[in-house]
């Protein structure tokens, strides 16, 4: 099977002084390529969300690591240096686990290398391996998930298994296939019929402009609805499994993802629709026991949910959708319980959201008590 759009970061052949990512901000209307060149640059893309989605934000910082390493070389005072760029790239977004882990994964590889001229060149490998690795791990999330749709399209006698999704867990959070929508692609390449609800998600829509787009480009049918829409469709049978990526995973099974996805849970349980959240190892936090109490959510600029930007006139611009003194929060994320997730789609196979399960299916990965 084939990935179905192109990769949302890479490297030119032989061009290592720079690495290439689309502009998502300005995805669907403008298919903008930005080089990264620094950390500051990794850092921008990161922050501004040139760059987002769990896994991707960790393979932006796994290459701000690579220049960090090049630009700590010319400075006297190189490994403070390095350890601060590597705390400014953790900075940029708190909630996915996935920037710190790959940040870290470089540092464990500087400490074991040393710090040299050689330094850059070994860690523009790791971010190399990590970007594969992902690349990998997505697919096979797409192969067990799979296997979830294809029981359903065998109930339903080959009818169209409807699913439903939040926010962009797509091959533009990664680096290939996705995490949500991995199942999707690869049931849609085997011939079966699947259509998916693309919830909006507000503020920033990247189901509209992202989630939309991608399932367009691989022409997987699907609808737009508004993020309030799939209780209604859950209540008319409309629903058959939903699922949905993940930032942060605790080691009991809750799962931090865009907002409002806790909302599509409860919903989804009392519908007795089946809930999955689809992830790679890289995104579980064996440190956190209680999602809902320990895991750090973003909060961003209220400016996202007052202002909407969209095309006009084939210009971007954006609209105030609110009186101008109107107070906004928006937070980024929020927790879904594992008591309201079906099961959990990892590069290792589906399990429960349960510690127990998660250790089982992870034991070689899984942090020994000291
Ligand atoms: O704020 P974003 O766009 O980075 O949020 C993305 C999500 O919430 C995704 O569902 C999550 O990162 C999983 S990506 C495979």
């Amino acid at each position: 099977m084939k990935n179905p759009i192109p990769r949302s970061i890479w490297v030119e052949k032989g061009q290592p002084d720079f690495v290439q990512i689309i502009d998502q901000r300005l995805l669907p209307h403008e298919k903008r390529v930005n080089d990264l060149k620094s950390t500051r640059d990794c850092e921008r893309a990161i922050a501004d969300m040139e760059v987002r989605g769990a896994p991707l934000i960790g393979i932006t910082a796994a290459f701000g690591m690579y220049f960090a390493a090049i630009e700590a070389l010319r400075h006297d005072d190189g490994i403070t240096c390095l350890e601060k760029k590597a705390g400014f790239l953790k900075a940029t977004r708190p909630t996915a686990v996935n920037l710190a882990w790959a940040v870290d994964q470089q540092m464990e590889v500087y400490r074991k290398h040393g710090f040299n001229e050689k330094l850059p060149g070994v860690l523009f490998e790791n971010a190399c391996r990590l970007m594969e690795e992902d690349a990998e791990m997505c697919r096979s999330i797409g192969q067990f998930g799979l296997a979830l749709i294809e029981q359903i399209a065998r109930e339903k006698n080959g009818g169209t298994v409807n699913i439903l999704t939040h926010c962009n867990a797509g091959s533009l959070a990664v680096i290939e296939w996705g995490t949500a929508t991995a199942p999707i692609y690869h049931a849609h390449q085997k011939g079966v019929n699947v259509h998916v609800w693309v919830d909006e998600t507000r503020p920033r829509n990247q189901g509209a402009n992202l989630t939309a787009y991608e399932l367009g480009e691989a022409k997987v049918p699907h609808t737009l609805i508004v993020d309030n829409a799939g209780g209604h469709l859950m209540q008319h049978g409309q629903v058959d499994i939903v699922f949905v990526g993940c930032d942060r995973l605790s080691r009991t099974g809750d799962a931090a993802n865009k907002v409002g996805t806790y909302l599509k849970a409860l919903a989804a349980g009392d519908n007795e629709v089946p809930f999955y959240v689809c992830l790679p190892s890289s995104t579980i936090d064996w440190g956190v026991s209680d999602g809902v109490s320990e895991i750090e959510i973003e909060e961003r600029n209220e400016r996202e949910v007052k202002y909407m930007p969209g095309m006009l006139n084939g210009r971007i611009e954006e609209v105030l959708i609110c009186p101008e003194t109107t107070p906004a929060y928006n937070i980024g994320f929020d927790v879904t319980p594992a008591r309201l997730i079906t099961g959990l789609v990892t590069e290792k196979g589906v399990c429960e959201a349960s510690e127990d399960s998660l250790t089982r299916l992870f034991a070689e990965s899984t942090p020994k008590a000291s």
